[in-house]
């Protein structure tokens, strides 16, 4: 077989590393770009046999036209969910392989940090202590055993995510537009409707996909129907949550706190230092800017075991499609 030319994007130096040690041993050939692939630089990808890229490259309809044009074969995500990827216009164009599942712990696991933090008052508590100020005073958090968590989407995230919420003897409800009733059957929680998952939790956390469906899933509306006061997580998509409407909402006390991995206008901010630049976004600052929200840049993925399965399951997938002309991976 010929040398593999990969154009890799986003790349991180944590990229590299895991890349680097999986890739050594093979027929790949790897370049690494730092710019995100998008309209402006999908030229840089011209004379390569794969685009590997990320959850924040843009791949529209004209970038897959670029790459078609340019007899790119396949498109490789190193990541599981792919709404940033016109995937019925690369039908017959380009095949898109993805990384269905890398460590649904990594995410589940940062789900509950956050939670953790937020009712917990950790961000307040570390910054005292720095100050050696060892005040309680405002820091005063709750129990989670007994409260109740709803859980949107019961896949491989959300599943394991309502494992470590069983452990802490909260009541889980959840919601899945596709449920699997053996898991409710082994007692391990109840489905509810989306509305009542929105009634009843203390906790809501989302770990589904999005997709047309679930665009602003929590909006104004959905947040009008909440408890008041309720603790809102979204380590999925940041589009999942109207991101208006919950600043209305945390300023209006409705919502209690909001625990943020993703954002809905991450692409441009997230994964980047922007720490001496004037942030534009007016919404995100304001929301940065409450004691009661938390946002990390859609760090949940980043343990070690998730970037080392993303990695061997990313170049499995390119070696499976150029040895066989076909990649169980790949998105139908
Ligand atoms: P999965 O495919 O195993 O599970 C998704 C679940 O959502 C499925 O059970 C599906 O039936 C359900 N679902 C689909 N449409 C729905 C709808 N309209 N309403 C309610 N439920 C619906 O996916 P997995 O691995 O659990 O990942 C979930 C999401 O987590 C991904 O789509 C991705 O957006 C996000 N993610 C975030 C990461 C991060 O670093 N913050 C890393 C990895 C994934």
């Amino acid at each position: 077989m010929d040398i593999i030319k990969v154009a890799f994007f986003d790349t991180k130096q944590y990229d590299k590393l895991s890349f680097e040690k999986f890739g050594k041993d093979i027929n790949i050939h790897f370049k690494f770009f730092e710019t995100k692939l998008n309209e402006d630089t999908v030229d840089l990808a011209t004379g390569f046999d794969v685009v590997c890229t990320f959850v924040n490259d843009t791949v529209n309809k004209k970038v897959i036209d670029c790459m078609y044009k340019r007899g790119i074969k396949v498109l490789a995500l190193r990541c599981a969910g792919f709404n940033n990827v016109d995937i019925k216009y690369a039908q017959g164009r380009i095949h898109v392989l993805r990384v269905p599942a890398y460590s649904p712990y990594a995410v589940a696991e940062h789900a509950m940090a956050l939670l953790l933090t937020s009712v917990r008052r950790i961000h307040k508590a570390y910054i005292r202590s720095k100050d050696f100020n060892f005040s309680l005073v405002g820091l005063t958090g709750f129990d989670l055993h007994g409260k109740t968590v709803g859980i949107v989407g019961t896949g491989k995230i959300g599943r394991v995510f309502a494992d470590i919420c069983s452990g802490f003897g909260m009541n889980i409800l959840a919601y899945d537009k596709y449920p699997d009733k053996k898991l409710e059957s082994n007692n391990f929680f109840k489905y509810v409707e989306l509305e009542d998952v929105f009634t009843e939790s203390d906790i809501i956390s989302l770990h589904c996909p999005l997709t047309e469906d679930t665009y602003h899933l929590i909006d104004k509306t959905a947040i009008g129907k909440c408890k008041k006061g309720v603790i809102i997580i979204n380590t999925s998509r940041g589009a999942l949550l109207d991101s208006d409407a919950l600043l209305e909402g945390i300023k209006s006390r409705q919502v209690g706190a909001a625990c943020l991995d993703v954002y809905e206008e991450e692409s441009d901010l997230f994964f980047e230092d922007n720490s001496g630049h004037i942030l534009d976004d007016d919404i995100l600052a304001r929301l940065i800017s409450m004691p009661n929200v938390i946002v990390t840049s859609h760090q949940a993925f980043l343990t070690e075991e998730a970037l080392e399965n993303i990695a061997e399951t990313t170049i499995n997938n390119i070696t499976e499609f150029f040895n066989t002309g076909k990649c169980v991976n790949e998105i139908q």
